[in-house]
C-alpha cells in the first residue's frame, strides 16, 4: 500500500468556499421537474403545495445553497408567460428537445418559488435568449421583482403573489454556442450586452447577472466574452460533463472495467486544467476577480438506462460518481477564488442525480452521499495542503491516488479524502501544522466491495455511509487507511 504523507497548514486560509459551489440544476427534463419534484396538489403521493414530501426531506439535507431552473437547453425555449395563472389554462405544449412529451405548464415561476422557499435555499433563474426577446426577459424580471404599480406586478399579483419575490442570480441564456441560439461569441457578446441591460435591479433587489459561457475547452469564447462584455457581467458560466467514451459514442453507467474507470478519473480531474487556463484569460480582464466562474452544469454523462426514453437522460449512479463528485468538488475549493458557484447536473432522476424516484418510491444515490458528507465545506475557510497524492496510472495517465481538501469553520476542521484507485487502498498520514488547540476526530466513509456498487429500489441502502473507524487521530496527526474507490470525511473538533 503506497504511504502518501500530507501536511495540512491550520494556519494558513487559502479562501473561502463559496456555499454556491454546491449548487443544484433542475430542468424541464425526463422525469426531473415532474414526478421527481412535482407531483401535483391532488398526488397520492404526500406533498407539500404539489411537492413531494420525501423528496423535499431528502434535499433539505444537503442545505443546498441555490437550485437553477428551468434548463439547461428548455431554458431557450422556455416562455414563462405560458407558466403562470390558473394551471388549468395553461398552454400546453410538446418539450421538443426532451423525449418529445407534452409540458403542461404545471410548475412555473410560482412553483419554483415555493419549491426554493420550501428547500431554503436561493433561486437562479435562467432567461431565454436563443427563441425570446429583450422585452420578454425583461418583463420575467419586472413580474418576479418588481414592488410596484405595472401591469406585469399587477399580473402576479391576481396570480396570487403579493409581494416580488428576492431573486439573486439571473442567467442571461444557456449555451448559446449550441442548443442556446448557436451563436458565435461576438454575436452572443453583444446580444448578453443588451439582454442584460433590460434585466432591472428593482428596489433593493440586486441582481447577479451571468453570461452564457464556454462550453469545456472553447477558451476563445471566455476570451471574446471578457473582452467585450466583461464589464456588465457579474459571472460567467462554464459547463463540463464527464464523458467516458465521447458525445457520439457514450458508456453504460453500470457496465465498466478498470479502464474506462481510469478513463473517468482522468476525465473528471481534466476540470482542474479547465477551470485554470480560463481563469487565466479572466484574469487578463479582471485581475481583481470580480467576475465569478459559475460552473453551472458539471456530472457524469452515461448512456440513458435501457428501456427508458432516451431523451430523459435517466442513468444509474455507482461509487464511481462518488468519485467523479469529490473530485470535483475538491478542485472547486481549490479554486475557490475565482469559482463561485457550480451547479451539479441534475437534482432528481436526470444524469448524475441525487434522488432516483419510481412511483412514490425514492432512493439516495452514491453522489447524495458525497453532497452530505462534504456540506460541511459550505462557506468554510479553505486550507492550504501539501504532501504527496501518490500515483494512479491508468487510460494512459498518471493520476493522483488520493485527492484531499481541507476547511475551517467556527474552529472545526474537515478534511475530505478521495481515494481514486480501483483496487488498492491508500495509506494517509495527514499532519496538521500550526494548530493551536487539541482534537478529537471522527470521520464518516463511503465505500463498497464493489466499484459498480450502487442503489436500487429493491436494495436501497447497498452504498451508504458509515464511521471511519479506521482513521486514526493522535499527536497532531491523523493516520487513515482508505479502501479502494472510496470517500471520506474526516472532522476534527477542538478540545
Ligand atoms: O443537463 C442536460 C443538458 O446539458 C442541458 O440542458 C444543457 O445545457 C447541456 O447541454
Amino acid at each position: 500500500m503506497t504511504k502518501h504523507n500530507v501536511v495540512v497548514h491550520a494556519d494558513w486560509k487559502v479562501g473561502t468556499i463559496n456555499r454556491h459551489i454546491y449548487g443544484h440544476f433542475a430542468e424541464h427534463l425526463g422525469r426531473c421537474i415532474y414526478e421527481g419534484l412535482w407531483v401535483g396538489e391532488d398526488a397520492s403521493i404526500p406533498n407539500t403545495k404539489g411537492i413531494r414530501n420525501d423528496v423535499l426531506e431528502a434535499l433539505r439535507k444537503l442545505s443546498i445553497p441555490n437550485l437553477r431552473w428551468p434548463g439547461g437547453c428548455f431554458a431557450d425555449e422556455y416562455h414563462w408567460k405560458d407558466g403562470v395563472g390558473p394551471r388549468e389554462s395553461r398552454k400546453r405544449m410538446i418539450n421538443t428537445h426532451w423525449g418529445g412529451v407534452v409540458e403542461n405548464n404545471h410548475f412555473g415561476t410560482h412553483e419554483f418559488f415555493q419549491l426554493c422557499e420550501l428547500l431554503d435555499t436561493e433561486p437562479y433563474i435562467c432567461g431565454n435568449v436563443g427563441s425570446g426577446s429583450v422585452q420578454e426577459m425583461s418583463e420575467w424580471v419586472e413580474y418576479m421583482t418588481f414592488d410596484g404599480e405595472s401591469p406585469i406586478a399587477n399580473w402576479r399579483k391576481e396570480n396570487g403573489r403579493e409581494k416580488p419575490w428576492k431573486l439573486k442570480y439571473f442567467g442571461v441564456g444557456n449555451e448559446n454556442w449550441g442548443c442556446g441560439g448557436n451563436m458565435h461569441p461576438e454575436y452572443y457578446a453583444d446580444l448578453y450586452r443588451n439582454y442584460q441591460t433590460y434585466v432591472r435591479q428593482f428596489g433593493d433587489n440586486r441582481i447577479y447577472k451571468i453570461a452564457g459561457g464556454a462550453n469545456i475547452d472553447d477558451y476563445r469564447w471566455t476570451e471574446v466574452l471578457m473582452s467585450k462584455a466583461g464589464n456588465v457581467m457579474d459571472g460567467l458560466s462554464l459547463h463540463y460533463y464527464t464523458i467516458p467514451g465521447c458525445w457520439e459514442d457514450k458508456k453504460s453507467a453500470l457496465e465498466f472495467d478498470e479502464q474506462v474507470w481510469a478513463e473517468t478519473m482522468a476525465k473528471a480531474l481534466h476540470i482542474d486544467e479547465l477551470i485554470t487556463r480560463h481563469s487565466t484569460i479572466m484574469d487578463r480582464y479582471d485581475p481583481v476577480k470580480r467576475v465569478g466562474l459559475i460552473v453551472d452544469e458539471w456530472g457524469t454523462w452515461f448512456l440513458p438506462e435501457p428501456g427508458t426514453n432516451p431523451g430523459f437522460l435517466l442513468q444509474q449512479n455507482t461509487m464511481r460518481d462518488a468519485l467523479v463528485a469529490a473530485i470535483h468538488l475538491h478542485i472547486f475549493h481549490k479554486h475557490c477564488d475565482r469559482v463561485r458557484m457550480a451547479n451539479l447536473a441534475q437534482m432528481v432522476n436526470v444524469l448524475q442525480a441525487v434522488i432516483l424516484t419510481e412511483g412514490d418510491r425514492m432512493i439516495f444515490t452514491p453522489t447524495y452521499h458525497v453532497l452530505e458528507m462534504f456540506k460541511v465545506h459550505q462557506d468554510a475557510e479553505a486550507l492550504a495542503i501539501h504532501g504527496s497524492f501518490g500515483g494512479y496510472e491508468g487510460y494512459g495517465k498518471k493520476m493522483p491516488q488520493v485527492t484531499v481538501s481541507a476547511s475551517i469553520k467556527e474552529g472545526i476542521i474537515s478534511v475530505s479524502l478521495a481515494n481514486l484507485d480501483p483496487a488498492n487502498a491508500a495509506d494517509v498520514s495527514i499532519e496538521l501544522r500550526g494548530a493551536s488547540a487539541s482534537y478529537a476526530a471522527s470521520g464518516t466513509l463511503l465505500a463498497a466491495d464493489d466499484i459498480h456498487a450502487h442503489n436500487t429500489f429493491e436494495q436501497p441502502n447497498r452504498v451508504v455511509q458509515r464511521s471511519f473507524d479506521e482513521a486514526r487521530w493522535s499527536d497532531g496527526t491523523l493516520s487513515a487507511k482508505l479502501p479502494p474507490a472510496s470517500v471520506a470525511i474526516v472532522r476534527l473538533s477542538p478540545q
